[in-house]
């Protein structure tokens, strides 16, 4: 399979990366976080949840930074909702479009969202029907798509069963999320592979979290399956509040560097993105997780 020409970047760091920040970060620091990514080329852009704020008090303002954004045309503004309830908030605050996620693993899913994986999928219809109602795009997360942190590996079969519900359900695109980043290239292809006999390609994208350092390579494993949409975050952020010592998304600025060298266009101007990196880095006051971020900035 040749190598897609365009790669879409979904920047999942003010969304996954931030959820999982302990220190109060103050709602324009998140708006100027998402306005930067916007100025830099992104198109899909994850800018918060809405979700429980017992559980992630980080996302507990994204009503109020979705209604401050900036919104530049041509830019997806999504939220995380895992019900009705979340929808209703997320459209209310002029999300653009919305996600919803399940797991491949039972223990994940009681931990994430309290619920058995059947009683998520039963939860995420009426979400379904009124995205539908008002024309409303939706996205799917599968979770520990290759190992879990309560369960261990976790068979390719049962990632294919709950990513096709979700694409017959009518999710746009289904994001298979490695949870924990145990994943290496090897697993993830057979992963990839199993998900392709029952959804096309073009409508799969890849959510590599690093803990293990595989997730570059895992997305080049992914790239040459055909896959042509990445999650990533800015500066590495990140981690999951349910998968202890998880570490980041793989970093948005890594991810560039990789697809530049493989001639795969973006749209997104490496420069900003590494200048947005650097500022939320500075803000939380550590470095740039991204190690072409670091080498750039130093070399300049
Ligand atoms: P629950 O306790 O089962 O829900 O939580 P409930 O319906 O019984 O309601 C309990 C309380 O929650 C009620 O409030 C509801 O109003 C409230 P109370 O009456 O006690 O005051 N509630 C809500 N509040 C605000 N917004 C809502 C909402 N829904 C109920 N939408 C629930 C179920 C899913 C809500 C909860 O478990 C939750 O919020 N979990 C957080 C999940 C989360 O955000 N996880 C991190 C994101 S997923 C992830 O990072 C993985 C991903 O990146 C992919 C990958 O890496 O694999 C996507
Ligand atoms: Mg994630």
């Amino acid at each position: 399979m040749p190598l897609p020409k365009h790669v879409r970047i979904v920047e999942v760091g003010p969304r996954d990366g931030l959820q999982n920040e302990k220190q109060l970060i103050d709602i324009d620091t998140k708006v100027a976080l998402i306005d930067c990514l916007a100025n830099a080329g992104f198109t899909h852009i994850e800018a918060g949840s809405f979700v429980n704020s017992k559980w992630v008090p980080q996302m507990a303002d994204s009503a109020a930074v979705f209604q401050k954004i900036n919104r530049r045309a041509g830019v997806s503004y999504a939220a995380l909702t895992p019900n009705i309830k979340g929808f209703e908030r997320a459209i209310k605050a002029n999300a653009t479009e919305v996600a919803i996620f399940a797991s491949a693993s039972e223990s994940f899913s009681q931990k994430n969202i309290n619920c058995s994986i059947a009683e998520s999928l039963e939860r995420f219809k009426p979400i379904m029907q009124a995205a539908k109602a008002q024309n409303v795009l939706v996205r799917g997360y599968v979770s520990c798509v290759v190992g879990c942190p309560y369960e261990g590996d976790i068979p390719a079969t049962k990632v294919a069963e709950v990513a096709n519900a979700l694409y017959k359900m009518g999710c746009y695109e289904i994001s298979l999320g490695d949870t924990i980043g145990v994943g290496t290239p090897i697993a993830v292809n057979t992963m990839i592979n199993t998900v392709a006999e029952s959804i096309p390609i073009e409508k799969i994208a890849v959510h590599f979290h690093d803990t293990y350092g595989q997730a570059i390579a895992n997305s080049y494993a992914a790239l040459q399956l055909g896959v042509s949409v990445i999650d990533s975050s800015i500066a590495g952020l990140g981690g999951c509040p349910y998968a202890e010592g998880a570490s980041g998304n793989v970093a948005t600025e890594d991810v560039l560097y990789l697809l530049k060298g493989l001639n795969i266009d973006t749209g997104i101007n490496l420069s900003a993105a590494i200048a947005a990196g650097n500022f939320i880095s500075q803000y939380l006051g550590r470095c740039n997780s991204a190690k072409v971020a670091r080498a750039i900035t130093k070399a300049v």
